[in-house]
């Protein structure tokens, strides 16, 4: 296909390259469209551009250009009568594609599927495992990580304002809205972390709102998410002991979660596993200590109108903190 040649139209945030039978579907409907329509816009200048050039050779040779014959007339009518039906059956074509497509998306509804539960923030994903038994529940951000092959029930809902969740590879896009449950039906056939982001205009940082879906294999996810369920490594060094403190003592505490301390509000993403993610700040930046003590010292620098609040720490506290940090595996 031309448009693979092309760059833009390949890798992990494209609805042109899917891994999974939602985006496939989509991406069939659209080639569809793409190529019917192209044919028709190719024919039609080819038609104008000959008509044009005919045009010019009869006014050379003859001054009078509206004379028409009963022959031409008759060639005239057939033209426009073919290519009014011919306009009619490809419109129906595309109108059965889509009818098909919405069909087939409508009823990717396995009763077997997992159930992740999504929630929208400004700007951030939310991302719980629910389990029965409530301690077992997994809560992480941004990173949303599933096994290949495996249907999938995204439970989505907003936080605060109307959110868009999109991983154009895997699925169409579908809000997130305040006070509104929606679910959508997906599944990824080939590992790997396809990204995606918020579609709908949610504020200053709407463009930094992105998550990854990172399909795996069902054994590593299985221990991905019997790791994520563990509660928070206790510090085990000084300077690590120090920066719980430092967490517990400054304004991280009123706004993230530790599980196994005695922080636990939900106002931000919850860090009993940060270190075990590959980015910061909904896939702004990857998951280092420069990045992450930059964040905590200045988010507003980095994502402006963000809620994550500066704050002054001295340097050995910041060493300390970012030392117990990257304990959190
Ligand atoms: Cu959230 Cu745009």
């Amino acid at each position: 296909m031309i448009l693979a040649a092309v760059p833009g139209f390949q890798g992990n945030q494209t609805a042109l390259n899917p891994v999974g039978p939602g985006a496939a579907h989509i991406e069939f409907e659209f080639s569809l469209i793409f190529w019917i329509t192209t044919a028709v816009y190719c024919i039609v200048l080819l038609v104008l551009v000959i008509a044009v050039a005919r045009k010019r050779h009869s006014f050379e040779a003859m001054p009078e250009p509206l004379t028409t014959t009963p022959e031409s007339d008759r060639i005239a009518k057939r033209s426009v009568g073919a290519a009014m039906i011919a306009t009619v059956i490809l419109l129906f074509i595309m109108l059965v594609g889509s009818f098909e497509t919405s069909r087939a998306l409508g009823s990717m509804n396995p009763e077997n599927a997992l159930t992740i539960d999504v929630y929208g923030h400004q700007w951030w994903w939310e991302v719980q495992y629910p389990n029965d038994e409530a301690y077992k529940t997994v809560v992480t951000a941004n990173e949303i990580h599933l096994p290949v092959g495996v249907p999938i029930r995204i439970h989505g809902t907003s936080r605060d304002v109307i959110h868009s969740f999109w991983a154009p590879n895997v699925q169409g896009k579908r809000d997130l809205m305040p006070g509104y449950e929606t679910e959508i039906m997906m599944q990824i056939d080939q590992p790997g972390a396809w990204r995606g982001q918020c579609a709908e205009y949610c504020g200053e940082q709407h463009a930094h709102m992105s998550f990854y879906m990172v399909a795996e294999t069902k054994d590593q996810f299985a221990k991905w998410l019997n790791d994520q369920a563990q509660s928070s490594v206790s510090p085990s060094t000084p300077e690590t002991a120090r920066g719980q403190q430092v967490f517990l003592t400054h304004a991280c505490v009123l706004c993230h979660t530790i599980r196994g301390t005695p922080a636990g509000s939900r106002v931000g993403p919850d860090l009993t596993h940060v270190a075990s993610r590959t980015t910061i700040a909904a896939g702004e930046l990857p998951n280092t200590v420069g990045n992450l003590g930059g964040w905590i010292l200045n988010a507003q620098g980095i994502k402006p109108g963000c809620r994550m609040p500066p704050n002054q720490l001295s340097g050995s506290e910041l060493q300390d903190l970012l030392a117990y940090l990257e304990t959190l595996k």
